[in-house]
């Protein structure tokens, strides 16, 4: 199998995002961990460039105008890349607001983009709220965000220090997104690829933390996931996991014969007790919930830039504790283990 016979889609989807790593790598020549593994995702052909709309994104992404951002800010809740004044004379608010839409749904952030206010269905801020003061300190550690989505946590990641952080998600409309900042913030430290963690070699141990959030319910087999996640962590690494959860006793976990809350490739929804089990099993130790929480529609709603069913539209009406498939209500835990 080989790539798409398209320079740019190449160009922009992978053999760039792997020299930057490389770059990364020839700057830690000791890291012989992070050496090896950059050398072997070299090679990897990734299925997600099959996506038959890929042009869509390419182009996208090529129309965008080149500006400098005068301020960036990735330590606040709307993550903030330039201010209207840096447009240049050639660029309107209009036609860049037109062209950010083209990139809908934006369903992770908040972001702040040469002053045009993106207001996601996701308030992913409160997420990071809850879980930053709780987890180890990202200060200079080299980081995977597994299931990244559009980058919006691996920026706030870098915003709390990261040294370095590898964003994977095999989903293109997102690894788009995740490319249109970057071309606003060329000199972070994000790279993003296209890919899974089946894409990588068995015990790699190239990273300080791993991030799994909301990843592990879409595995049909969760405790591979753990397993896979673990042997990307150096000892003594840390998990961050956030995921699905319903309560129950240690041992009960629902598998939703359709879909839950409307989305569907939803395998596992396990107890806390279970997913302690499961991590245990897996050979984390240390194993901590430092979050537990009810998603509200004030976290995940409909808007401007997600104009689409959200999180009211998969709740009962008449009792907002369930699903319309009359399952509990979406519950999330964050939970962080050592491997
Ligand atoms: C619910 S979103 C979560 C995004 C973000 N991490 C967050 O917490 O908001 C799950 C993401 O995981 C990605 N994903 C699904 N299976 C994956 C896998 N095996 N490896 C990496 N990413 C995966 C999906 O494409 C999707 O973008």
């Amino acid at each position: 199998m080989s790539h798409p016979d398209h320079s740019a889609t190449t160009a922009l989807f992978f053999t760039q995002q792997i020299a930057r790593l490389k770059q990364r790598a020839e700057n830690a020549p000791s890291n012989k961990a992070l050496n090896k593994l950059v050398e072997f995702l070299a090679q990897v052909e990734p299925a997600a460039l099959n996506h038959g709309d890929l042009s869509r994104w390419t182009d996208a992404l090529a129309a965008l105008p080149s500006l400098q951002p005068s301020r960036t800010a990735l330590d606040s809740a709307r993550l903030i890349i330039g201010s209207e004044a840096d447009l240049a004379p050639q660029t309107s608010l209009l036609t860049l607001r037109a062209q950010l839409e083209a990139f809908i749904p934006w369903r992770k952030g908040p972001f702040e983009l040469f002053g045009i206010g993106i207001d996601t269905e996701w308030r992913c801020d409160l997420k990071w709220a809850r879980l930053a003061d709780a987890i180890s300190p990202l200060e200079g550690q080299r980081v995977l965000d597994v299931g990244s989505g559009n980058g919006y946590y691996s920026y706030r990641m870098v915003g709390a220090g990261a040294a370095q952080v590898l964003a994977i998600d095999p989903h293109i409309p997102y690894v788009a997104q995740c490319l249109l900042l970057q071309r606003y913030l060329p000199d972070v430290a994000v790279d993003v690829l296209p890919i899974t963690l089946d894409d990588f070699p068995e015990r790699s141990g190239a990273f300080d933390t791993v991030f799994s959030m909301g990843v592990l319910y879409h595995r049909r087999s969760p405790i591979d996931h753990l397993l896979q996640l673990r042997d990307c962590l150096r000892a003594g690494g840390e998990l961050v996991l956030e995921t699905l959860i319903v309560e129950g006793e240690a041992g009960y976990s629902l598998t939703p014969p359709s879909a839950y809350a409307r989305m569907k490739g939803i395998w596992f929804v396990p107890s806390v007790g279970t997913l302690e089990a499961w991590l245990a099993k897996a050979g984390f130790s240390d194993i901590r919930v430092i979050d537990e929480s009810v998603t509200t529609p004030a976290e995940q709603r409909e808007t401007s830039w997600m104009p689409f069913e959200s999180l009211a539209d998969s709740l009962d009406p008449d009792n907002p504790t369930r699903s319309i498939e009359g399952h509990p209500a979406p519950r999330r835990v964050v939970m962080v283990a050592t491997r």
